[in-house]
């Protein structure tokens, strides 16, 4: 029986893995630098954690969570997102009690029963970054201009950053219900899936992907028309921080986004070489959540991306040698070099260089041929001759000069030309 693996899930192979670690790495560097770090919340909680968190009326809890009963009845969920996962850990292990910015970030697969198409997967993975514990709108451009940063190291350009803010619970409420008004006269001009929203979640409307919804929401009233003044003094003050550091950005008021938690700032970063799919990264403040779980009150300012749609536009072409390639490949004739390479294999790796050989052997043609495919920097060569010598023959790959290396020193000699 041929077994293939699940619909919108995918392999990542050797070879495109050295992309992705390219990239993870980048991501280790660049947020150390403002003082980020990881922390691993496991892949499934409680389903709860999850309808609670991130909105019981939201797509991601009422069609998208792989939910199930584990052995002993209780309901666990395959994590969507990793916010939520965050805030019970934060509150679980007392980080609160540092009396600092939390400053936190998570790597790894999420999982959300979407319709697979190109971008869309049914497990994916994000990077997310989660800061907790100031409400200074520093913190919102400062998560927002290292995602730049980060951008920035992998050498993308093109990339645009829309921002919008969503207000809070003072200003919200009395917002949502002009907003309602507004809609009510559309609603027989609008989709089923907005006719549906307009009652339990309005502002999603705003968000809606049909064309002529679009058109409508585009007349509708505006969030941050509606802003209590601490909600707008607090938007002006990201966006000078961001104008402060020449941090490009559009004002998006249809942008409120796919999960209830936020409130304040929210954003996206999308790129026009991808298609539908286009949003690489989303995020947003989330000032109560903390509190939802039962901690203190604790702001926060977080986002995600999406590996796959970020490392699809990655111009690794231009990113210099990223690939790892070993340093040397040992090319053995004869029965005595191919008893010497597995013990010389040995004592090269030991001494930290990355060795590959043909463990069968075979003709000098056959194992250079596989030297060449093997991308290493230089091919060691022995033979009887060189055994008996005490002399191997180092060849470089690139541009096929031999050199003498004596036996005794041969790591050394093979690191001096590295
Ligand atoms: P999100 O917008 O749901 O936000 O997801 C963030 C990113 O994950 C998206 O911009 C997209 O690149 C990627 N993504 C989402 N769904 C899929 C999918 N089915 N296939 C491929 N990629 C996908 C969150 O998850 C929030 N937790 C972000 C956040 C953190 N807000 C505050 N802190």
């Amino acid at each position: 029986m041929k077994i293939q693996a699940i619909r919108g899930v995918k392999d990542i192979l050797p070879d495109e893995i050295e992309k992705w670690q390219w990239v993870e790495n980048k991501a280790h560097t660049v947020f150390a630098r403002y003082g980020f770090k990881e922390i691993r919340p496991p892949i499934f909680e409680k389903t709860n954690l999850f309808s609670r968190g991130i909105g019981e009326t939201t797509d991601i809890v009422e069609k998208e969570m792989y939910t199930f009963d584990d052995r002993s009845g209780e309901k666990v969920t395959l994590r969507p997102e990793g916010t939520a996962s965050v805030v019970r850990a934060f509150i679980e292990h007392k980080m609160y009690a540092a009396q600092i910015v939390q400053k936190l970030y998570y790597l790894g697969p999420m999982f959300r029963y979407e319709r697979p198409q190109a971008g869309r997967f049914r497990q994916f993975y994000q990077i997310g970054v989660e800061a907790m514990g100031s409400h200074h709108p520093d913190v919102d451009a400062e998560v927002m201009i290292m995602l730049m940063d980060f951008f920035k190291s992998l050498g993308l350009t093109g990339l645009k950053l829309q921002l919008n803010s969503l207000g809070c619970s003072k200003c919200r409420p009395a917002y949502r219900e002009t907003l309602k008004d507004a809609i009510r006269e559309h609603l027989s001009d609008l989709c089923d899936n907005c006719n549906q929203r307009y009652e339990r979640n309005p502002l999603r409307v705003l968000d809606c992907k049909v064309p002529r919804d679009k058109e409508i929401a585009a007349e509708l009233p505006k969030t941050a028309d509606h802003l209590c003044d601490e909600c707008n003094d607090h938007f002006q003050g990201v966006r000078l921080l961001l104008d402060s550091t020449n941090t490009p950005y559009d004002l998006d008021h249809l942008l409120v986004r796919g999960l209830d938690y936020y409130t304040h700032t929210t954003f996206e970063v999308s790129s026009s070489d991808l298609g539908a799919q286009n949003a690489i990264c989303g995020g947003g403040r989330y000032n109560m959540l903390v509190e939802e779980f039962d901690g203190p009150p604790t702001p926060c300012f977080g986002f995600a991306l999406g590996l796959e749609r970020l490392i699809s536009v990655v111009p690794f072409d231009q990113a210099g040698d990223f690939e790892k390639h070993p340093d040397v490949f040992i090319v053995c004739l004869g029965e005595e070099a191919q008893k010497l390479s597995f013990t010389l294999t040995h004592q090269l790796r030991s001494e930290g260089l990355s060795v590959e050989r043909d463990y069968d052997g075979g003709s000098m043609k056959r194992q250079m041929k596989k030297a060449n495919k093997s991308a290493s920097r230089f091919a060691l060569i022995l033979g009887e001759d060189e055994i008996n010598s005490g002399k191997y023959q180092l060849k470089n790959m690139s541009n096929s000069e031999q050199l003498e290396i004596s036996a005794d020193s041969c790591a050394e000699e093979i690191k001096k030309q590295l």
